[in-house]
């Protein structure tokens, strides 16, 4: 029997080859520095397990919860007073998914009809594309590239893709190129957005994952913003609970209804422990979220600047925990670059090709190793000789 047609967009597994090597790897005794995948490495705060722990204790909280809890919809509007010194974000305006992840696909399939035109970032964290693909809409793909500091550029989205784009997709800090929202980049993007009726919708996966002193914002503080779009807010790298699934979208009042609409057909709503934790971390301490910022500075600085003194030119990520590494000369493309990177030293990267076109030529490390790590991967690459060879 042929299963359904749109699982024919969904491509092969591409790292099952880099797998494959990994194991084999192993399996020599060869020790594997693994940079591939971007799951934090840092503890969950007590306060937000214990409050999970709590209310695990009580078997209602068991049941379906069927909805979000007034405290934690609450919870999330003060937080971006606090946070992001945004006012006038109602409950009405919030809703909780199961992770950015699962929001994502599902905004998208609320929001956009077979053939419609989404704008998605080239190289993206690949939901974005998968979201468009389920929903069976024409992704244009906007690049992120060196020249523009991989920055969006609405200007040089052409005028009949402008016109015709139903929503747009923005994610600053980004994964996988590390690059920051600049000076002005939101206004712009607000203002293209109203001239051409498009909706935006930001990812802030990566606002408080954030180097050289630079302060992640949300893009709903930007005058206009809640006329055009909604915002993404996970808890997952912030407060290192991924795998309880947190996140929000947050902004304008009928995009909200209209994921809540569709997903309301298919859920009963989030676990209540794991309301009461998010509302834990909603209200409690910050302080673990910026102390591992500087943990995470420390890494970018052992990471990048450390390659750099071994002769892979590697450039600072401005943010988020992923750094952005171009292919050195006469390494073939990315993905044989990882390959013989893996093999050599034990060093296991993303090819840049698996988030997009203009990924190739760069591979993808998350910082999820500690310095001393980080110095002993970079100590067998450079006893490899692999980087200075041509
Ligand atoms: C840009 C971006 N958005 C969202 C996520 C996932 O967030 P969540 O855990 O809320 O699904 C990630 C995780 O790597 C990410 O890089």
């Amino acid at each position: 029997m042929k299963f359904a047609d749109r699982l024919d967009n969904f491509g092969a597994e591409i790292f099952a080859a880099l797998n494959e090597k990994k194991i084999a790897c192993e399996a020599k005794g060869q020790k594997i520095y693994n940079f591939s995948v971007g799951t934090p490495d840092f503890p969950v705060p007590d306060h937000i397990k214990n409050a999970l722990i709590e209310a695990a204790q009580d078997p209602v909280n068991w049941k379906y919860s069927l909805r979000d809890m007034p405290e934690m919809l609450q919870a999330v509007c003060d937080y971006f007073v606090k946070r992001y010194g945004v006012e006038g974000i109602t409950q009405d305006m919030v809703m909780s998914c199961y992770g950015t992840q699962e929001g994502c696909g599902h905004l998208c399939l609320a929001l956009l009809n077979k053939g419609d035109t989404v704008l998605l970032p080239d190289p993206c964290y690949p939901v974005f594309q998968a979201g468009a693909f389920l929903a069976e809409a024409d992704p244009y793909y906007y690049p992120l590239i060196a020249e523009n500091n991989f920055l969006p550029d609405v200007k040089s989205i052409p005028e009949d893709v402008a016109k015709k784009a139903k929503v747009m997709i923005v994610s600053l800090p980004a994964n996988p190129v590390g690059s920051v929202a600049r000076e002005g980049i939101y206004d712009e993007i607000i203002t293209w957005a109203k001239a051409n009726d498009v909706i935006i919708i930001h990812d802030n996966a990566y606002s408080d994952i954030i180097y050289d002193g630079n302060i992640g914002q949300s893009f709903l503080k930007y005058d206009g913003a809640l006329d055009v779009g909604a915002e993404f807010f996970s808890l997952s790298k912030s407060y290192d609970v991924t795998g309880a699934r947190i996140s929000f979208l947050v902004g304008r009042k009928d995009i909200v209804a209209a994921v809540k609409k569709l997903r309301s057909q298919i859920d009963f709503g989030m676990f209540i422990p794991i309301q009461k934790a998010a509302i834990a971390a909603l209200t409690g301490p910050t302080d673990s979220v910026k102390e591992q910022n500087k943990e995470y500075q420390r890494r970018r600085d052992a990471l990048c600047g450390g390659a750099r003194k071994i002769g892979w030119n590697i450039p600072n990520a401005k943010g988020s925990m992923f750094v952005w590494a171009p292919v050195p000369e006469g390494h073939g493309n990315s993905m044989e670059f990882c390959m013989e990177l893996l093999e050599k030293t034990g060093v296991l990267c993303t090819p840049g090709s698996s988030f997009g076109p203009s990924g190739e030529g760069y591979v993808r490390m998350a910082l999820v190793a500690t310095v001393p790590v980080i110095e002993e991967a970079l100590k067998a690459i450079e006893s490899s000789g692999i980087i200075n060879r041509k």
